[in-house]
């Protein structure tokens, strides 16, 4: 499994329960890599798309709700059910894809994090763990991504598991 992230220099994911950046490129980016494949999310990131589940994937949903029912969606109840439920398919075909509390709680069992980073610093009130401070992550590439439509620049890195990379 790998996971798919959005951040600012502070790494802020979230603000008020939206995005905090509004990046094109990076949505282009998101549904090519993802498309096919199998999406993770928590029940908070999952209701804020306005179109439901995602097209053309797998979109499995973690709450503690026993009665959650969305249609398109399977639920499951915890990290290791979510673990539980992926396990035969292709990792790299498996994304998480947040929020906050679904990342800290799947991350160890992520391979690769690809990380959108806008070069900006707005208030946010959810953060991703900052991969950079974290011993067991190593920046595998980066490249220059651009600019958004309000003049933002990012770049696209992946880091990899440290111990994967031995
Ligand atoms: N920048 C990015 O790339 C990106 C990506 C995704 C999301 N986000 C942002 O992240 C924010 C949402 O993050 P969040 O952490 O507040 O919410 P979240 O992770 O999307 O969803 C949280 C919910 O997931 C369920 N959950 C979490 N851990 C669980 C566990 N161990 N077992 C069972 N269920 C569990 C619970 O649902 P119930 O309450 O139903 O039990 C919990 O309330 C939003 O601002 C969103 O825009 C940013």
């Amino acid at each position: 499994m790998n996971a798919i992230v959005s951040v600012t220099r502070e790494w802020g994911i979230g603000r008020d329960g939206h995005l905090p950046v509004r990046n094109r490129a990076d949505m282009r980016r998101f549904v090519r890599l993802t498309m096919g494949g199998t999406v993770v999310m928590g029940r908070k990131t999952f209701e804020t798309f306005p179109g439901g589940p995602l097209k053309g994937r797998r979109n499995i949903v973690m709450t503690r709700d026993d009665g959650y029912r969305r249609e398109g969606v399977e639920r499951v109840a915890s990290p290791e059910e979510a673990l539980s439920l992926v396990s035969a398919e292709e990792p790299d075909s498996v994304w998480l894809i947040g929020g906050a509390s679904v990342y800290n709680a799947l991350l160890p069992a992520c391979t690769r994090v690809y990380v959108t980073m806008n070069d900006m610093s707005v208030p946010a009130d959810t953060f991703f763990p900052d991969l950079d401070e974290n011993p067991d992550w190593v920046l595998e590439s980066e490249e220059e991504g651009g600019t958004t439509e309000k003049g933002i620049a990012f770049s696209f890195r992946t880091y990899r598991l440290a111990k994967a990379a031995e």
